[in-house]
């Protein structure tokens, strides 16, 4: 019988990442964490704004990563990912895998009206028709997406990421993990497993797209630092109304953490109006100017989790064993 201890690790296939525009940050650090150089590409405009791309060095028989998050300009960047995927697969890689720390379009997962698309099923299949034969994604809106591709799907997850934080900055006061809707609560769990702490959950209600309200919390906050979590904060209408209500039910702090920094429309002035004592997300989406300027906003990267992700994918190592807590 062979001696497992003999047994040679498993030898790292030859890969490359390239960035695309919407994150260079992000693929920055992730390249450093791999001790790899970014793949050289020209990613520029013909004058009537169309994406153009080319790939500016051999990557036949490769396995290649394209860090882009689909975030706004939404339209622009998906494309942008898009042309990409294709000129590498036209460049015979031997298989592209999809980075999007954020997948956008996310929010219409399944027809929940008559007559609405299920945009996040189409865009799964414009990424697999660009070539794409892998994703890696952060805190997808809805973990059913996984099942939209014919193709490995690592999904990872912002708690891990958020959680040495939030230990470190509230871990000696009595906290309460709350998730802003039902919708939230398994990730809420998990970050209230981390911390050792209890869970509440606001009842939430949709009064339209991006309009919301909180009616009812269930679980106690009175006395207790209230660390409200969510995977998105877009215009922050979830977190101001949760946050009143957590307020109301006599939490002594009010702390916002999400993974992914959407922030349009009037995120700015309410998140700056809100009074958080602390508001903390990852990098899967650069922050704006303005909100660089902020003064409590924690912003912790998700380069090393991406890059260790992808190292053990090269190695052929567990991805799973990442994410169990
Ligand atoms: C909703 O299901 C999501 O988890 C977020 O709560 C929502 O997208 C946040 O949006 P907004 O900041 O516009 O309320």
């Amino acid at each position: 019988m062979a001696n497992q201890n003999t047994t040679p690790p498993f030898s790292e296939r030859p890969f490359k990442i390239f960035a695309g525009s919407s994150n260079p940050s992000l693929a920055e650090s992730v390249a450093k964490h791999l001790k790899v150089d970014l793949g050289c590409r020209v990613l520029g405009r013909f004058s009537d704004n169309e994406i153009r791309v080319e790939i500016q060095e051999n990557v036949r028989g490769l396995d290649v990563y394209v860090i882009q998050s689909t975030c706004a300009p939404t339209n622009d960047n998906l494309m942008e990912l898009l042309v990409l995927g294709d000129a590498l697969k036209r460049a015979s890689v031997r298989s592209i895998c999809a980075v999007t720390p954020y997948y956008g379009y996310a929010r219409q997962d399944r027809k929940v009206a008559p007559r609405t698309p299920i945009s996040a099923k189409l865009v799964a299949d414009l990424i697999s028709t660009a070539g794409f034969s892998r994703l890696i994604s952060v805190d997808l809106h809805a973990g059913q997406i996984q099942g939209y591709f014919n193709f490995p799907v690592d999904h990872l997850f912002g708690v891990p990421v958020l959680f040495p934080f939030l230990q470190k900055s509230f871990g000696d006061e009595p906290i309460t993990v709350v998730s802003p809707d039902a919708g939230g609560t398994e990730r809420a769990r998990i970050l209230a497993k981390l911390l050792k702490s209890p869970l509440a959950i606001v009842d939430k209600r949709r009064l339209g797209p991006n309009e919301a309200k909180a009616l009812n919390l269930i679980g106690e906050v009175d006395g207790r630092v209230a660390i409200i979590l969510d995977d998105i904060i877009d215009t922050g209408g979830t977190l101001c109304k949760a946050s009143e209500l957590l307020r109301e039910k006599g939490a002594t702090k009010v702390v916002a953490a999400a993974t992914h920094p959407v922030f349009s429309g009037p995120a700015y002035e309410r998140l700056s109006q809100a009074g958080f004592d602390g508001l903390v997300v990852t990098d899967t989406i650069p922050l704006t100017d303005d909100f660089k300027k902020m003064n409590n906003i924690e912003v912790i990267g998700v380069g090393p989790l991406v890059a260790e992700t992808i190292h053990r994918i090269q190695v052929n190592d567990s991805v799973s064993a990442l994410l169990e807590y």
